[in-house]
């Protein structure tokens, strides 16, 4: 692997990717393994340093993930929290206690005394707020070690066997609400795990660029450019690697916010240097689509539509060397999640089909989150807009033009939806809000304009704040932007005679209409 590493074995936390990026933000590389990962796998990576994260067990019950004492003895520092550090303590011979009722357990803020002579926690004042979320807890230590934190309720809030580099914290310090958490985590890392701190996003470019350029040589690497976040920045990092060695694919299928197609090809044949094909097939698709609406047969369509103008795109001229795609850290942890009932169909993966042979397929940002994907994008020179995009749908308009999809219908969305963006960018509400758009529902609805009737189309507004997409919350947007909004959508758009909120949080509702 090379580079100085940290793991985190996840045991199954909410926090776990959080305890990842924390980690990264102290200019520390760490991966996420799964708590089944072999032991002789962790020896391979040799990490500086161990995280094992929390878990919603008990260490007593039957099913719940344990690990090899062995991992204890390889002189790597760990740090356990919460599950983790009852876990530390129970393998290695101290005492947790199953709390079979509440009366114990600590959720939310509590007050915290620290020992701040001990290495976790210098430069920590002696008490503070952290937080926790247990019910077991240690009532005894095992041999070795020192409590070296304690609440009202919890005997043992961390504790610490100095010499073994063997860490345990009850709490989360990786989650905002515990006081000093970010200097807890810097000083495991940098004074126990004697880290150097050179995960930067200037390194990372440089080197990548250096690996790309070696594994490539003066062979071609096509990509597919969706104008998504993660595509893009994968464009300009291979650009600046391999410039016209790079031909990018852009599928234009006419379902794109109003003018975002220009924008993309502006943005990557004036910015960058590369080879820019970009297919207009908005009639193709609309040809498929017609007399469709139902929601899932669309998203079918529209899917299987353009991997195969994609990849027919592909075979005709570029179907040798390198195929590249923006694959992110996220897309590829495990994770432990059982079978969800399949509520919509996305596509994001498209896999390479079985007759087209690459010599491999390179994925630059494979390592990174988004928002480090975000920040290498913007050291390459991406326009703002593009780095901070929302995500936006793979079948694009032709989930939120509800029913059947025609030219017409999509270019109403396209002006109601581009007045709805342009007044949340004039008064700076963009930024409060994780996704919003507008939405034709198909339905007409009666209105009076200048003494006369009207019997025009409807327009709903979604817009949703979120950290993770997987559940939402609808925007309180202000009813005078709202109003704004609404003015300007019926006075500029002629089809259009009355505008909606969508006022539903997800679950129940999801966040695009279909
Ligand atoms: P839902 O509607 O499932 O949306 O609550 C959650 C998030 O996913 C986006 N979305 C998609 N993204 N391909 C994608 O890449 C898709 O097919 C797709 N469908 C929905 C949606 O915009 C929201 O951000």
């Amino acid at each position: 692997m090379g580079k100085e590493t940290v793991i985190v074995l996840d045991f199954g936390g909410q926090y776990n990717q959080l305890i990842a990026r924390r980690v990264r933000e102290c200019n520390v590389y760490c991966e996420i393994l799964p708590y089944t990962v072999d032991i002789e796998k962790i020896k391979s990576i040799a990490p500086k340093g161990i995280i094992f994260t929390g878990g919603p067990n008990s260490v007593y019950d039957e099913s719940s993930p344990h690990y090899s004492a062995g991992i204890f003895e390889l002189g790597i520092p760990v740090l356990g929290i919460c599950y983790g550090c009852q876990l530390m303590a129970y393998t290695l011979g101290g005492n947790v206690v199953s709390a079979a009722d509440d009366s114990v357990s600590e959720y939310g803020k509590t007050e915290t005394v620290y020992n701040n002579g001990n290495p976790l926690f210098s430069g920590v004042p002696e008490s503070g707020i952290s937080w926790m979320s247990h019910r077991d807890y240690i009532s005894e230590v095992p041999n070795g070690f020192s409590v070296i934190a304690k609440t009202q309720n919890c005997p043992v809030a961390a504790m610490a066997n100095v010499e073994k580099k063997l860490y345990g914290v009850q709490f989360h310090p990786e989650v905002n609400h515990t006081e000093h958490g970010k200097a807890m985590l810097r000083s495991f890392l940098y004074d126990v795990c004697g880290c150097g701190g050179s995960w930067q996003m200037d390194s990372f470019i440089d080197s990548t660029v250096e690996q790309i350029r070696a594994e490539v040589g003066n062979r071609g690497v096509v990509l597919g450019l969706s104008g998504g976040v993660d595509s893009s920045v994968a464009a300009a990092l291979l650009s600046r690697a391999i410039g016209k060695q790079l031909t990018c694919v852009f599928v234009d299928q006419g379902l794109m916010r109003k003018d975002e197609g220009d924008f993309v090809e502006n943005t990557f044949t004036k910015l960058f240097d590369m080879n820019f094909v970009r297919i207009n097939c908005q009639d193709e698709f609309l040809e498929k689509l017609r007399g469709v609406s139902d929601p899932e047969e669309k998203r079918n369509i529209i899917g299987t539509e353009f991997y195969n103008v994609f990849w027919n795109k592909i075979r005709e001229s570029y179907g040798s060397g390198y195929f590249a795609q923006g694959t992110i850290y996220p897309d590829r942890i495990e994770s432990g999640k059982g079978d969800a009932a399949k509520i919509k169909t996305h596509h994001n993966q498209v896999g390479v089909p079985k007759d087209i042979k690459f010599e491999g397929i390179i994925e630059p940002l494979k390592d990174l989150f988004k928002d480090e994907v975000r920040a290498v994008g913007e050291k390459l020179g991406l326009p703002h807009d593009l780095v901070w995009r929302q995500p936006f749908p793979g079948p694009g308009l032709g989930v939120r033009v509800i029913g059947e999809v025609t030219a017409e219908r999509v270019k109403i969305l396209q002006d109601a939806d581009a007045i709805l963006r342009d007044e949340m960018d004039k008064c700076g509400y963009a930024k409060e809000m994780s996704q919003f758009f507008a939405v034709l529902p198909g339905v007409r609805t009666v209105g009076v304009m200048g003494d006369a009737r009207t019997y025009s189309e409807l327009v709903a507004i979604r817009a949703v704040t979120t950290d993770d997409f997987m559940t939402a919350d609808w925007a309180k947007i202000p009813y005078d932007i709202l109003g704004k909004v609404s003015n300007r959508i019926i006075n500029e758009v002629p089809q259009v005679n009355r505008v909606v909120y969508d006022i539903t949080s997800k679950p129940p509702g999801t966040v695009e209409w279909e």
